[in-house]
């Protein structure tokens, strides 16, 4: 993946789910191709498949489970994930977090499918801890300022600096709160290789032009 890059989180936004979710993934599709930043969506299991027939970027599960093939009803095949199209995997968002041991695994058997791994983790200290299982990507979000109007980068930026520091070569993501290209540009600045943002793109009115003053700030 191209870095700096902005991963957008579609959780389960009505915005970003089914039908809407197609809509939203074409226009990220259009301004990573107007704009030639890097641009990857990460959207619910059920809209994986469809979403990447339609569009040219990473397209991202928002979980998958550390399970192989056989008797496990309900759980996300890392398997299947791929071959649906899926470019990666978050692991452990603040909304759907992981014991380090199944962290662990889970990166592992992303691994063995080939996907690429991007962790979550609320504090620069659970970061180095991550790190240890040697993920593609950590993205730090402080839980307290996810949904909110004010960035990582403003509101703790020596949480950024702290993380960058503590992840060795791992490639550091920031999110929580970030919402136009002053946010994108500081975290760049203070030595992150993108940002994963939701809210500021998925609640909206026109996402479009949201989604062009990130990739200002990071040309
Ligand atoms: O996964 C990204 C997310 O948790 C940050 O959310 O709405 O603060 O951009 P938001």
């Amino acid at each position: 993946m191209q870095l700096p890059t902005v991963i957008v989180n579609f959780k389960t936004y009505e915005s970003a789910t089914g039908d809407n979710a197609l809509e939203l993934a074409k226009v990220h599709d259009k301004v990573a191709r107007e704009t030639g930043i890097s641009f990857a969506i990460c959207v619910q299991a059920t809209d994986l498949y469809r979403i990447t027939q339609e569009v040219s970027i990473p397209v991202f599960a928002q979980h998958v489970d550390p399970i192989t093939y056989g008797s496990h009803t309900g759980s996300i095949l890392p398997e299947v994930v791929k071959q649906a199209g899926a470019y990666g995997t978050l692991l452990n968002h603040a909304e759907h977090q992981l014991e380090f041991d199944v962290i662990a695994s889970s990166i592992a058997r992303a691994k063995d499918v080939g996907l690429t791994t991007c962790v979550c983790a609320n504090t620069p200290e659970v970061a180095a801890k991550i790190a240890e299982f040697n993920p593609d990507f950590i993205a730090v979000e402080p839980p307290e300022l996810i949904g909110g109007d004010i960035s990582i980068s403003s509101a703790k930026p020596e949480v950024v600096t702290k993380a960058v520091s503590l992840v060795g070569d791992i490639k550091l993501l920031v999110g929580a709160g970030v919402k136009n290209s002053q946010d994108t540009k500081k975290a760049i600045q203070l030595g992150a290789s993108g940002v994963l943002l939701a809210s500021g793109v998925t609640k909206a009115n026109n996402p479009y032009e949201i989604l062009t003053d990130l990739a200002k700030g990071l040309m």
